[in-house]
């Protein structure tokens, strides 16, 4: 497939090619991601195309507001409303009961469906000229880290896609929390840059973190994910690290070493998450043989890191 590289200047373009049917790759504050029009079955099927996605893992669809969300969902609970409130636009995707418009392959044959109002610029008037949902995951080919830069995007879906459009590097750098309502039960799907802790603050009661036991109602939980093409190794603190010449080593300073390779500094969890995903294209793209990762304490976006960097080393969270 052509793929057309696209800016600023010719998002009209981009967004008239989402009516018409075509995927096209766009920034968030989070990841890029790779989307076509949640109402339309045929466009949807390019997108598992392009990534090559198992078709039993649902996508999240982007809104354009809580109008357009009102539209997609059948049913908003108090506690959604609640969170819509306080965090869109942002990076948190509320499953909810689908509306019938939605097309079948978005939710995966699921009785719901994730939806996402994102606090990106660009991303929020691309969905505004597009005026329909697009659903979109993350742009990379399917078990991969998702792209969190321009030229990211386009090492994994260029000639997969109608368009590509550029942006800055994403802010965040991890995807959104997926959080859902079971019951009287508020749930993570999976911990992102909205944290748990944030969560319970608006709500006034405990949100619980799904294991992957307890994973039915969220498939995508259970394929291979974020996995860059080199050993990703993982550790607590500086004695469980063992890096040898040709590894690198991301920590803390008081991670510092010395190390045979490369050691790269973190200044703080945001900066973590924001350069990750980078730094695992980086090290694939230098031929390292093994990339030691710090493993963050299980708190705020802690908590993301570890599920990311678990997952990436091959563990289950
Ligand atoms: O930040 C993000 O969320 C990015 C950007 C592009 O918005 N998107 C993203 O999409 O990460 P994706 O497809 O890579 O991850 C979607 C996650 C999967 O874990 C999937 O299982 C879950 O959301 N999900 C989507 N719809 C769901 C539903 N109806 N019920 C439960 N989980 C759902
Ligand atoms: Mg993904």
């Amino acid at each position: 497939m052509n793929t057309q590289f696209l800016d600023s200047y010719s998002i009209q373009q981009a967004a008239e090619l989402l009516q018409r049917g075509a995927t096209v790759v766009f920034p968030t504050e989070t990841v890029y991601g790779v989307g076509a029009n949640a109402f339309d079955e045929q466009a949807v099927r390019k997108i598992f195309q392009a990534k090559g996605r198992p078709s039993d893992n649902p996508l999240i669809v982007h809104v354009s507001g809580i109008e357009m969300a009102l539209r997609a969902a059948a049913e908003v609970p108090t506690p959604a409303r609640m969170l819509m409130d306080r965090f869109w636009p942002g990076p948190l995707t509320l499953v909810l009961p689908r509306s019938a418009e939605i097309a079948p392959s978005v939710t995966a044959g699921l009785a719901t469906v994730g939806l996402r109002w994102p606090r990106h610029e660009l991303c929020q008037k691309l969905l505004e000229l597009a005026g329909v949902p697009v659903a979109a995951p993350s742009a990379n080919r399917s078990g991969r880290p998702s792209p969190t830069t321009f030229e990211a995007a386009c090492f994994e879906m260029a000639g997969r896609v109608a368009a590509i459009l550029r942006g800055p590097p994403c802010q965040v750098g991890l995807e959104s929390t997926v959080v859902g309502f079971e019951g009287e039960n508020v749930v993570i799907y999976r911990p992102g840059a909205v944290t748990r802790e944030e969560l319970e603050h608006v709500l006034g009661c405990p949100v619980r973190l799904v294991s992957n036991r307890d994973v039915a109602a969220s498939p995508g939980l259970l394929h291979r994910h974020y996995q860059p093409n080199l050993p990703v190794k993982i550790y607590e603190a500086p004695e469980q690290a063992a890096p040898v010449s040709g590894e690198w080593i991301i920590g803390p300073p008081d991670c510092r070493g010395p190390w045979p390779g490369r050691f790269i500094l973190i200044a703080d969890i945001e900066d973590y998450a924001h350069r990750l995903y980078s730094l695992f294209r980086e090290a694939e793209a230098a031929g390292v043989s093994g990339l030691w990762c710090w493993l963050p304490p299980a708190r705020g976006l802690g908590q993301a890191l570890r599920d990311r960097l678990l997952r990436a080393s091959g563990k289950r969270p």
